[in-house]
């Protein structure tokens, strides 16, 4: 079933999103215990390359609801390529979809991609809520493990399929913690583990941007020969900075984002 606006989808979204991330309600709610009125600076979807999933069919419903394409960015190293969408309403949060860049992996990853793909249920991906149905093929645990050996993101999109990967709360608007390491400080002492490659703040006032991010709490999820624990999803903070004709910068840093995507790393 489709849903019918942009709204809806945002809200189930988030839906979805918190109960596989149950750590991002809890620090929603413990920053709205300070007074805190939280809104969202984007909502981060992953996604591969292949012609019938790639970027411009998860933008494709946004791009409709009156979203505008506006950046896009590389990360060689992750093999990755993003853009990342504006609405007219500054409200209503950015949109940024990675995609794995097949074409440079083995054989072997490319066979699996599209092995799952092909699972997908004939025009599913044409439905508007496509981003958060979850995951729409069957995958073993062999499989996975197979895919985490070539790459951390083609492992997690196998594994959990079109949902956030990250909602990101958007400092600029916090009264109490507008410094994010303020805000980095405070969830700490309560018990939020930060993902500290590159340092817990990436990027910084010059580059326009200052982010942080939570690890990705394991939750066990279901493969088709039986349960495993597997990094999920994490909660991420955004501070936004005036370029030179005083409008804050609306756009990604690539160096940081390549460190943040590490969120979902085993290895942290
Ligand atoms: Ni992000």
């Amino acid at each position: 079933m489709s849903t019918q606006n942009l709204a809806q989808l945002l809200d189930k979204m988030w839906v979805d999103y918190t109960a596989i991330n149950p750590l991002a309600q809890k620090i929603y709610d413990v920053l709205t215990a300070q007074g805190e009125a939280l809104s969202n600076d984007h909502i981060a979807l992953r996604t591969f390359n292949h012609p019938r999933i790639n970027i411009e069919v998860l933008a494709r419903p946004f791009l409709a609801w009156g979203y505008k394409e506006m950046g896009d960015y590389q990360f060689p190293e992750k093999k990755l390529y993003a853009k990342h969408y504006q609405h007219s309403d500054p409200k209503m949060p950015k949109i940024f979809i990675s995609e794995l860049k097949l074409e440079e992996f083995s054989p072997a990853l490319r066979e699996t991609v599209n092995s799952l793909v092909n699972q997908i249920p004939a025009n599913a991906e044409t439905a508007n809520d496509f981003t958060s149905i979850g995951r729409p093929w069957n995958v073993s645990t062999a499989t996975y493990d197979a895919l985490l050996k070539e790459s951390d993101y083609a492992a997690w999109v196998a594994a959990f399929g079109y949902r956030p990967n990250h909602f990101t709360v958007y400092i600029n608007d916090l009264k109490k913690f507008s410094d994010i390491r303020v805000l980095n400080e405070f969830l700490k002492e309560n018990g939020f583990k930060l993902n500290s490659s590159g340092g817990e703040v990436k990027g910084s006032k010059e580059v326009l941007l200052e982010q942080s991010s939570t690890l990705a709490n394991n939750i066990e999820v279901t493969f088709s020969d039986g349960k495993r624990m597997i990094p999920a999803c994490y909660y991420e903070f955004a501070k936004r900075y005036a370029m030179p004709n005083g409008n804050l910068y609306q756009g990604f840093v690539s160096a940081s984002a390549d460190k943040i995507f590490e969120s979902t790393s085993k290895g942290q």
